[in-house]
């Protein structure tokens, strides 16, 4: 079973397979719209192309017409005008989500709205330690305007220069730095968001303690948006740290990284920013398309960490005393730490790079699950044994954040065939893949979504593996707030609304 039409989908962006000029009837402006298209800026269709496309080359969207507002009144106007008229609204943010979130399958009586015209920051506060900013926002941008006041805004993923804050908190995105800092729901004070029926929801609260009832901020974030358009957000800033140290360690195995977790915690308390494992071929795969990034120890190993710790002036003599002692205790079986902004940079490109060196490797699994700390290496054993069992010839580029139990298995095709004819011809070799890492990821107690959420890949397996309680509350929600089905149908939860 296929929860869409994966053929239809895929996207032939180097494809060798012919290419059929036929005319494109692209979807005309929805007629409830007309008035509207006069003072909102909007793209027809035809001019919409960038809006299609998926970060992983997996799926193509289809074009419908772009709105981008300026203001959250604009975007008010807009989806009042939706819910009168029965249209159907996908929400747009950076378009880096990867379950296919942000793209439109159903093109029918269907608009998109980008949020990227309204990406002011529109008060900054050290008192406060609050920055409020627009959904169009930037990540990297939101980081920015946090240092110039000499504070920290810790969300941090590769795709930060083009992400932008309404999506990273509509999916509630992890990152690099969720261990110290937690995801993005846990640095959201308040929103700002147009519901469904295009009242404007205003929470936009710098306060740290707001106990009056029901937390709508949670309700809208990760809700994908499915419940509402996420307009500006209240996120809260931390003090920047004086001090960070990066190393890039050997270890032996996932356990070890665990326990090298573990030790370091002990030692150094709460100050571990990022602890990212890596598995060996990973870099065989990053070689074949960064050749200049420069692999950082003389020793190979099976398995690598890359950690940074942040922290006060003793900070580094703590470190290095500590890691003295790991490679004593065999912990650690070689390491190097950054001397420079430079090296650290170095460091972070070798695993900043992984996502983009597995899309250009062609690999037709992205997996994104978490599991207990302590089921780790159970998990990546179980993992890797499943996959192997369903063709020993597929290989796997296994890294994750691991400090939060987040494993991406990325598995490639065997050397016989490559992404496309797999996607076109064996729909059933990525289907028993997606369910193997599944059902290891529950058997280990874990979530079939860590970071990247559900979006129109997933639906399928929440429905397979989600608590049925769980989801028929996500449904009376969806119901009660969004009764004729125009926000993002089909993302999250299975298209029931009534939009026509
Ligand atoms: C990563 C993204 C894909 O960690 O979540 O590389
Ligand atoms: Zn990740």
């Amino acid at each position: 079973m296929h929860s869409f039409d994966m053929f239809f989908l895929y996207r032939c962006r180097r494809s060798t397979m012919p290419f059929s000029p036929s005319v494109v009837a692209y979807p005309q402006l929805p007629a409830g719209l007309a008035e509207l298209s006069r003072t909102i800026s909007w793209l027809p269709a035809e001019e919409a192309e960038k809006y299609i496309i998926d970060p992983r080359d997996r799926f193509t969207g289809k074009s419908v017409p772009v709105f981008l507002p300026r203001s959250t009144s604009e975007v008010s106007d807009l989806v009042t005008a939706c819910h009168l008229n029965g249209i159907r609204i996908v929400p747009y943010g950076g378009g880096t989500g990867v379950v296919a979130g942000q793209l439109v399958f159903h093109a029918e009586n269907t608009i998109v709205v980008s949020l990227e015209k309204m990406n002011a920051v529109r008060q900054i506060s050290k008192a406060d330690s609050v920055v409020v900013v627009e959904a169009g926002c930037i990540l990297a941008d939101v980081q920015a305007a946090a240092e110039a006041v000499d504070m920290l805004f810790p969300l941090s993923m590769a795709s930060e220069g083009s992400s932008m804050i309404g999506g990273n908190l509509a999916t509630n995105c992890g990152g690099i730095q969720v261990l110290r800092y937690g995801n993005a729901r846990d640095l959201c004070l308040g929103i700002e968001a147009v519901l469904p029926d295009g009242s404007i929801l205003n929470e936009l609260t710098p306060l740290r303690k707001n106990n009056t009832g029901y937390d709508l901020r949670h309700l809208m974030i990760g809700s994908e948006g499915t419940l509402g358009i996420i307009t500006a957000a209240s996120l809260s800033l931390k003090p920047a740290d004086k001090h960070t140290l990066t190393a890039f360690c050997a270890v032996s195995s996932p356990a070890r990284a665990v326990d090298l977790l573990s030790r370091l915690r002990s030692a150094l308390g709460d100050s571990i920013n990022a602890f990212e494992l890596m598995c060996d071929f990973g870099f065989t795969v990053l070689e074949r398309h960064f050749p200049q990034e420069r692999f950082p120890l003389e020793k190979s190993s099976d398995w690598y960490v890359l950690l940074e710790v942040g922290g006060t002036d003793d900070l580094e003599a703590r470190f290095h005393n500590l890691l003295e002692h790991l490679f004593e205790v065999g912990l650690v079986a070689d390491a190097v730490v950054a001397a420079s902004e430079a090296q650290r940079a170095a460091l972070w490109r070798l695993r900043e790079s992984m996502p983009e060196a597995n899309r250009l490797s062609g690999a037709v699994c992205n997996s994104d699950t978490s599991v207990p700390l302590s089921q780790i290496q159970d998990f990546v054993d179980r993992t890797y044994q499943a996959i192997a069992d369903i063709d020993p010839a597929l290989t796997i580029n296994c890294y994750g954040h691991v400090g939060d139990g987040n494993i991406h298995f990325n598995v490639f095709p065997p050397p016989d065939r490559d992404k496309q004819h797999i996607i076109l011809h064996d729909q059933e070799l990525l289907d028993s893949i997606r369910t193997v890492i599944n059902q290891t990821t529950m058997a280990c107690k874990g979530s079939i979504s860590a970071e990247h959420g559900i979006g129109r890949l997933k639906r399928i397996d929440l429905e397979r593996f989600g608590d049925p309680v769980k989801l028929a509350l996500f449904r009376t929600l969806k119901t009660a707030l969004d009764p004729k089905g125009i926000m993002n149908p089909g993302a999250l939860i299975s298209d029931s609304g009534t939009a026509s």
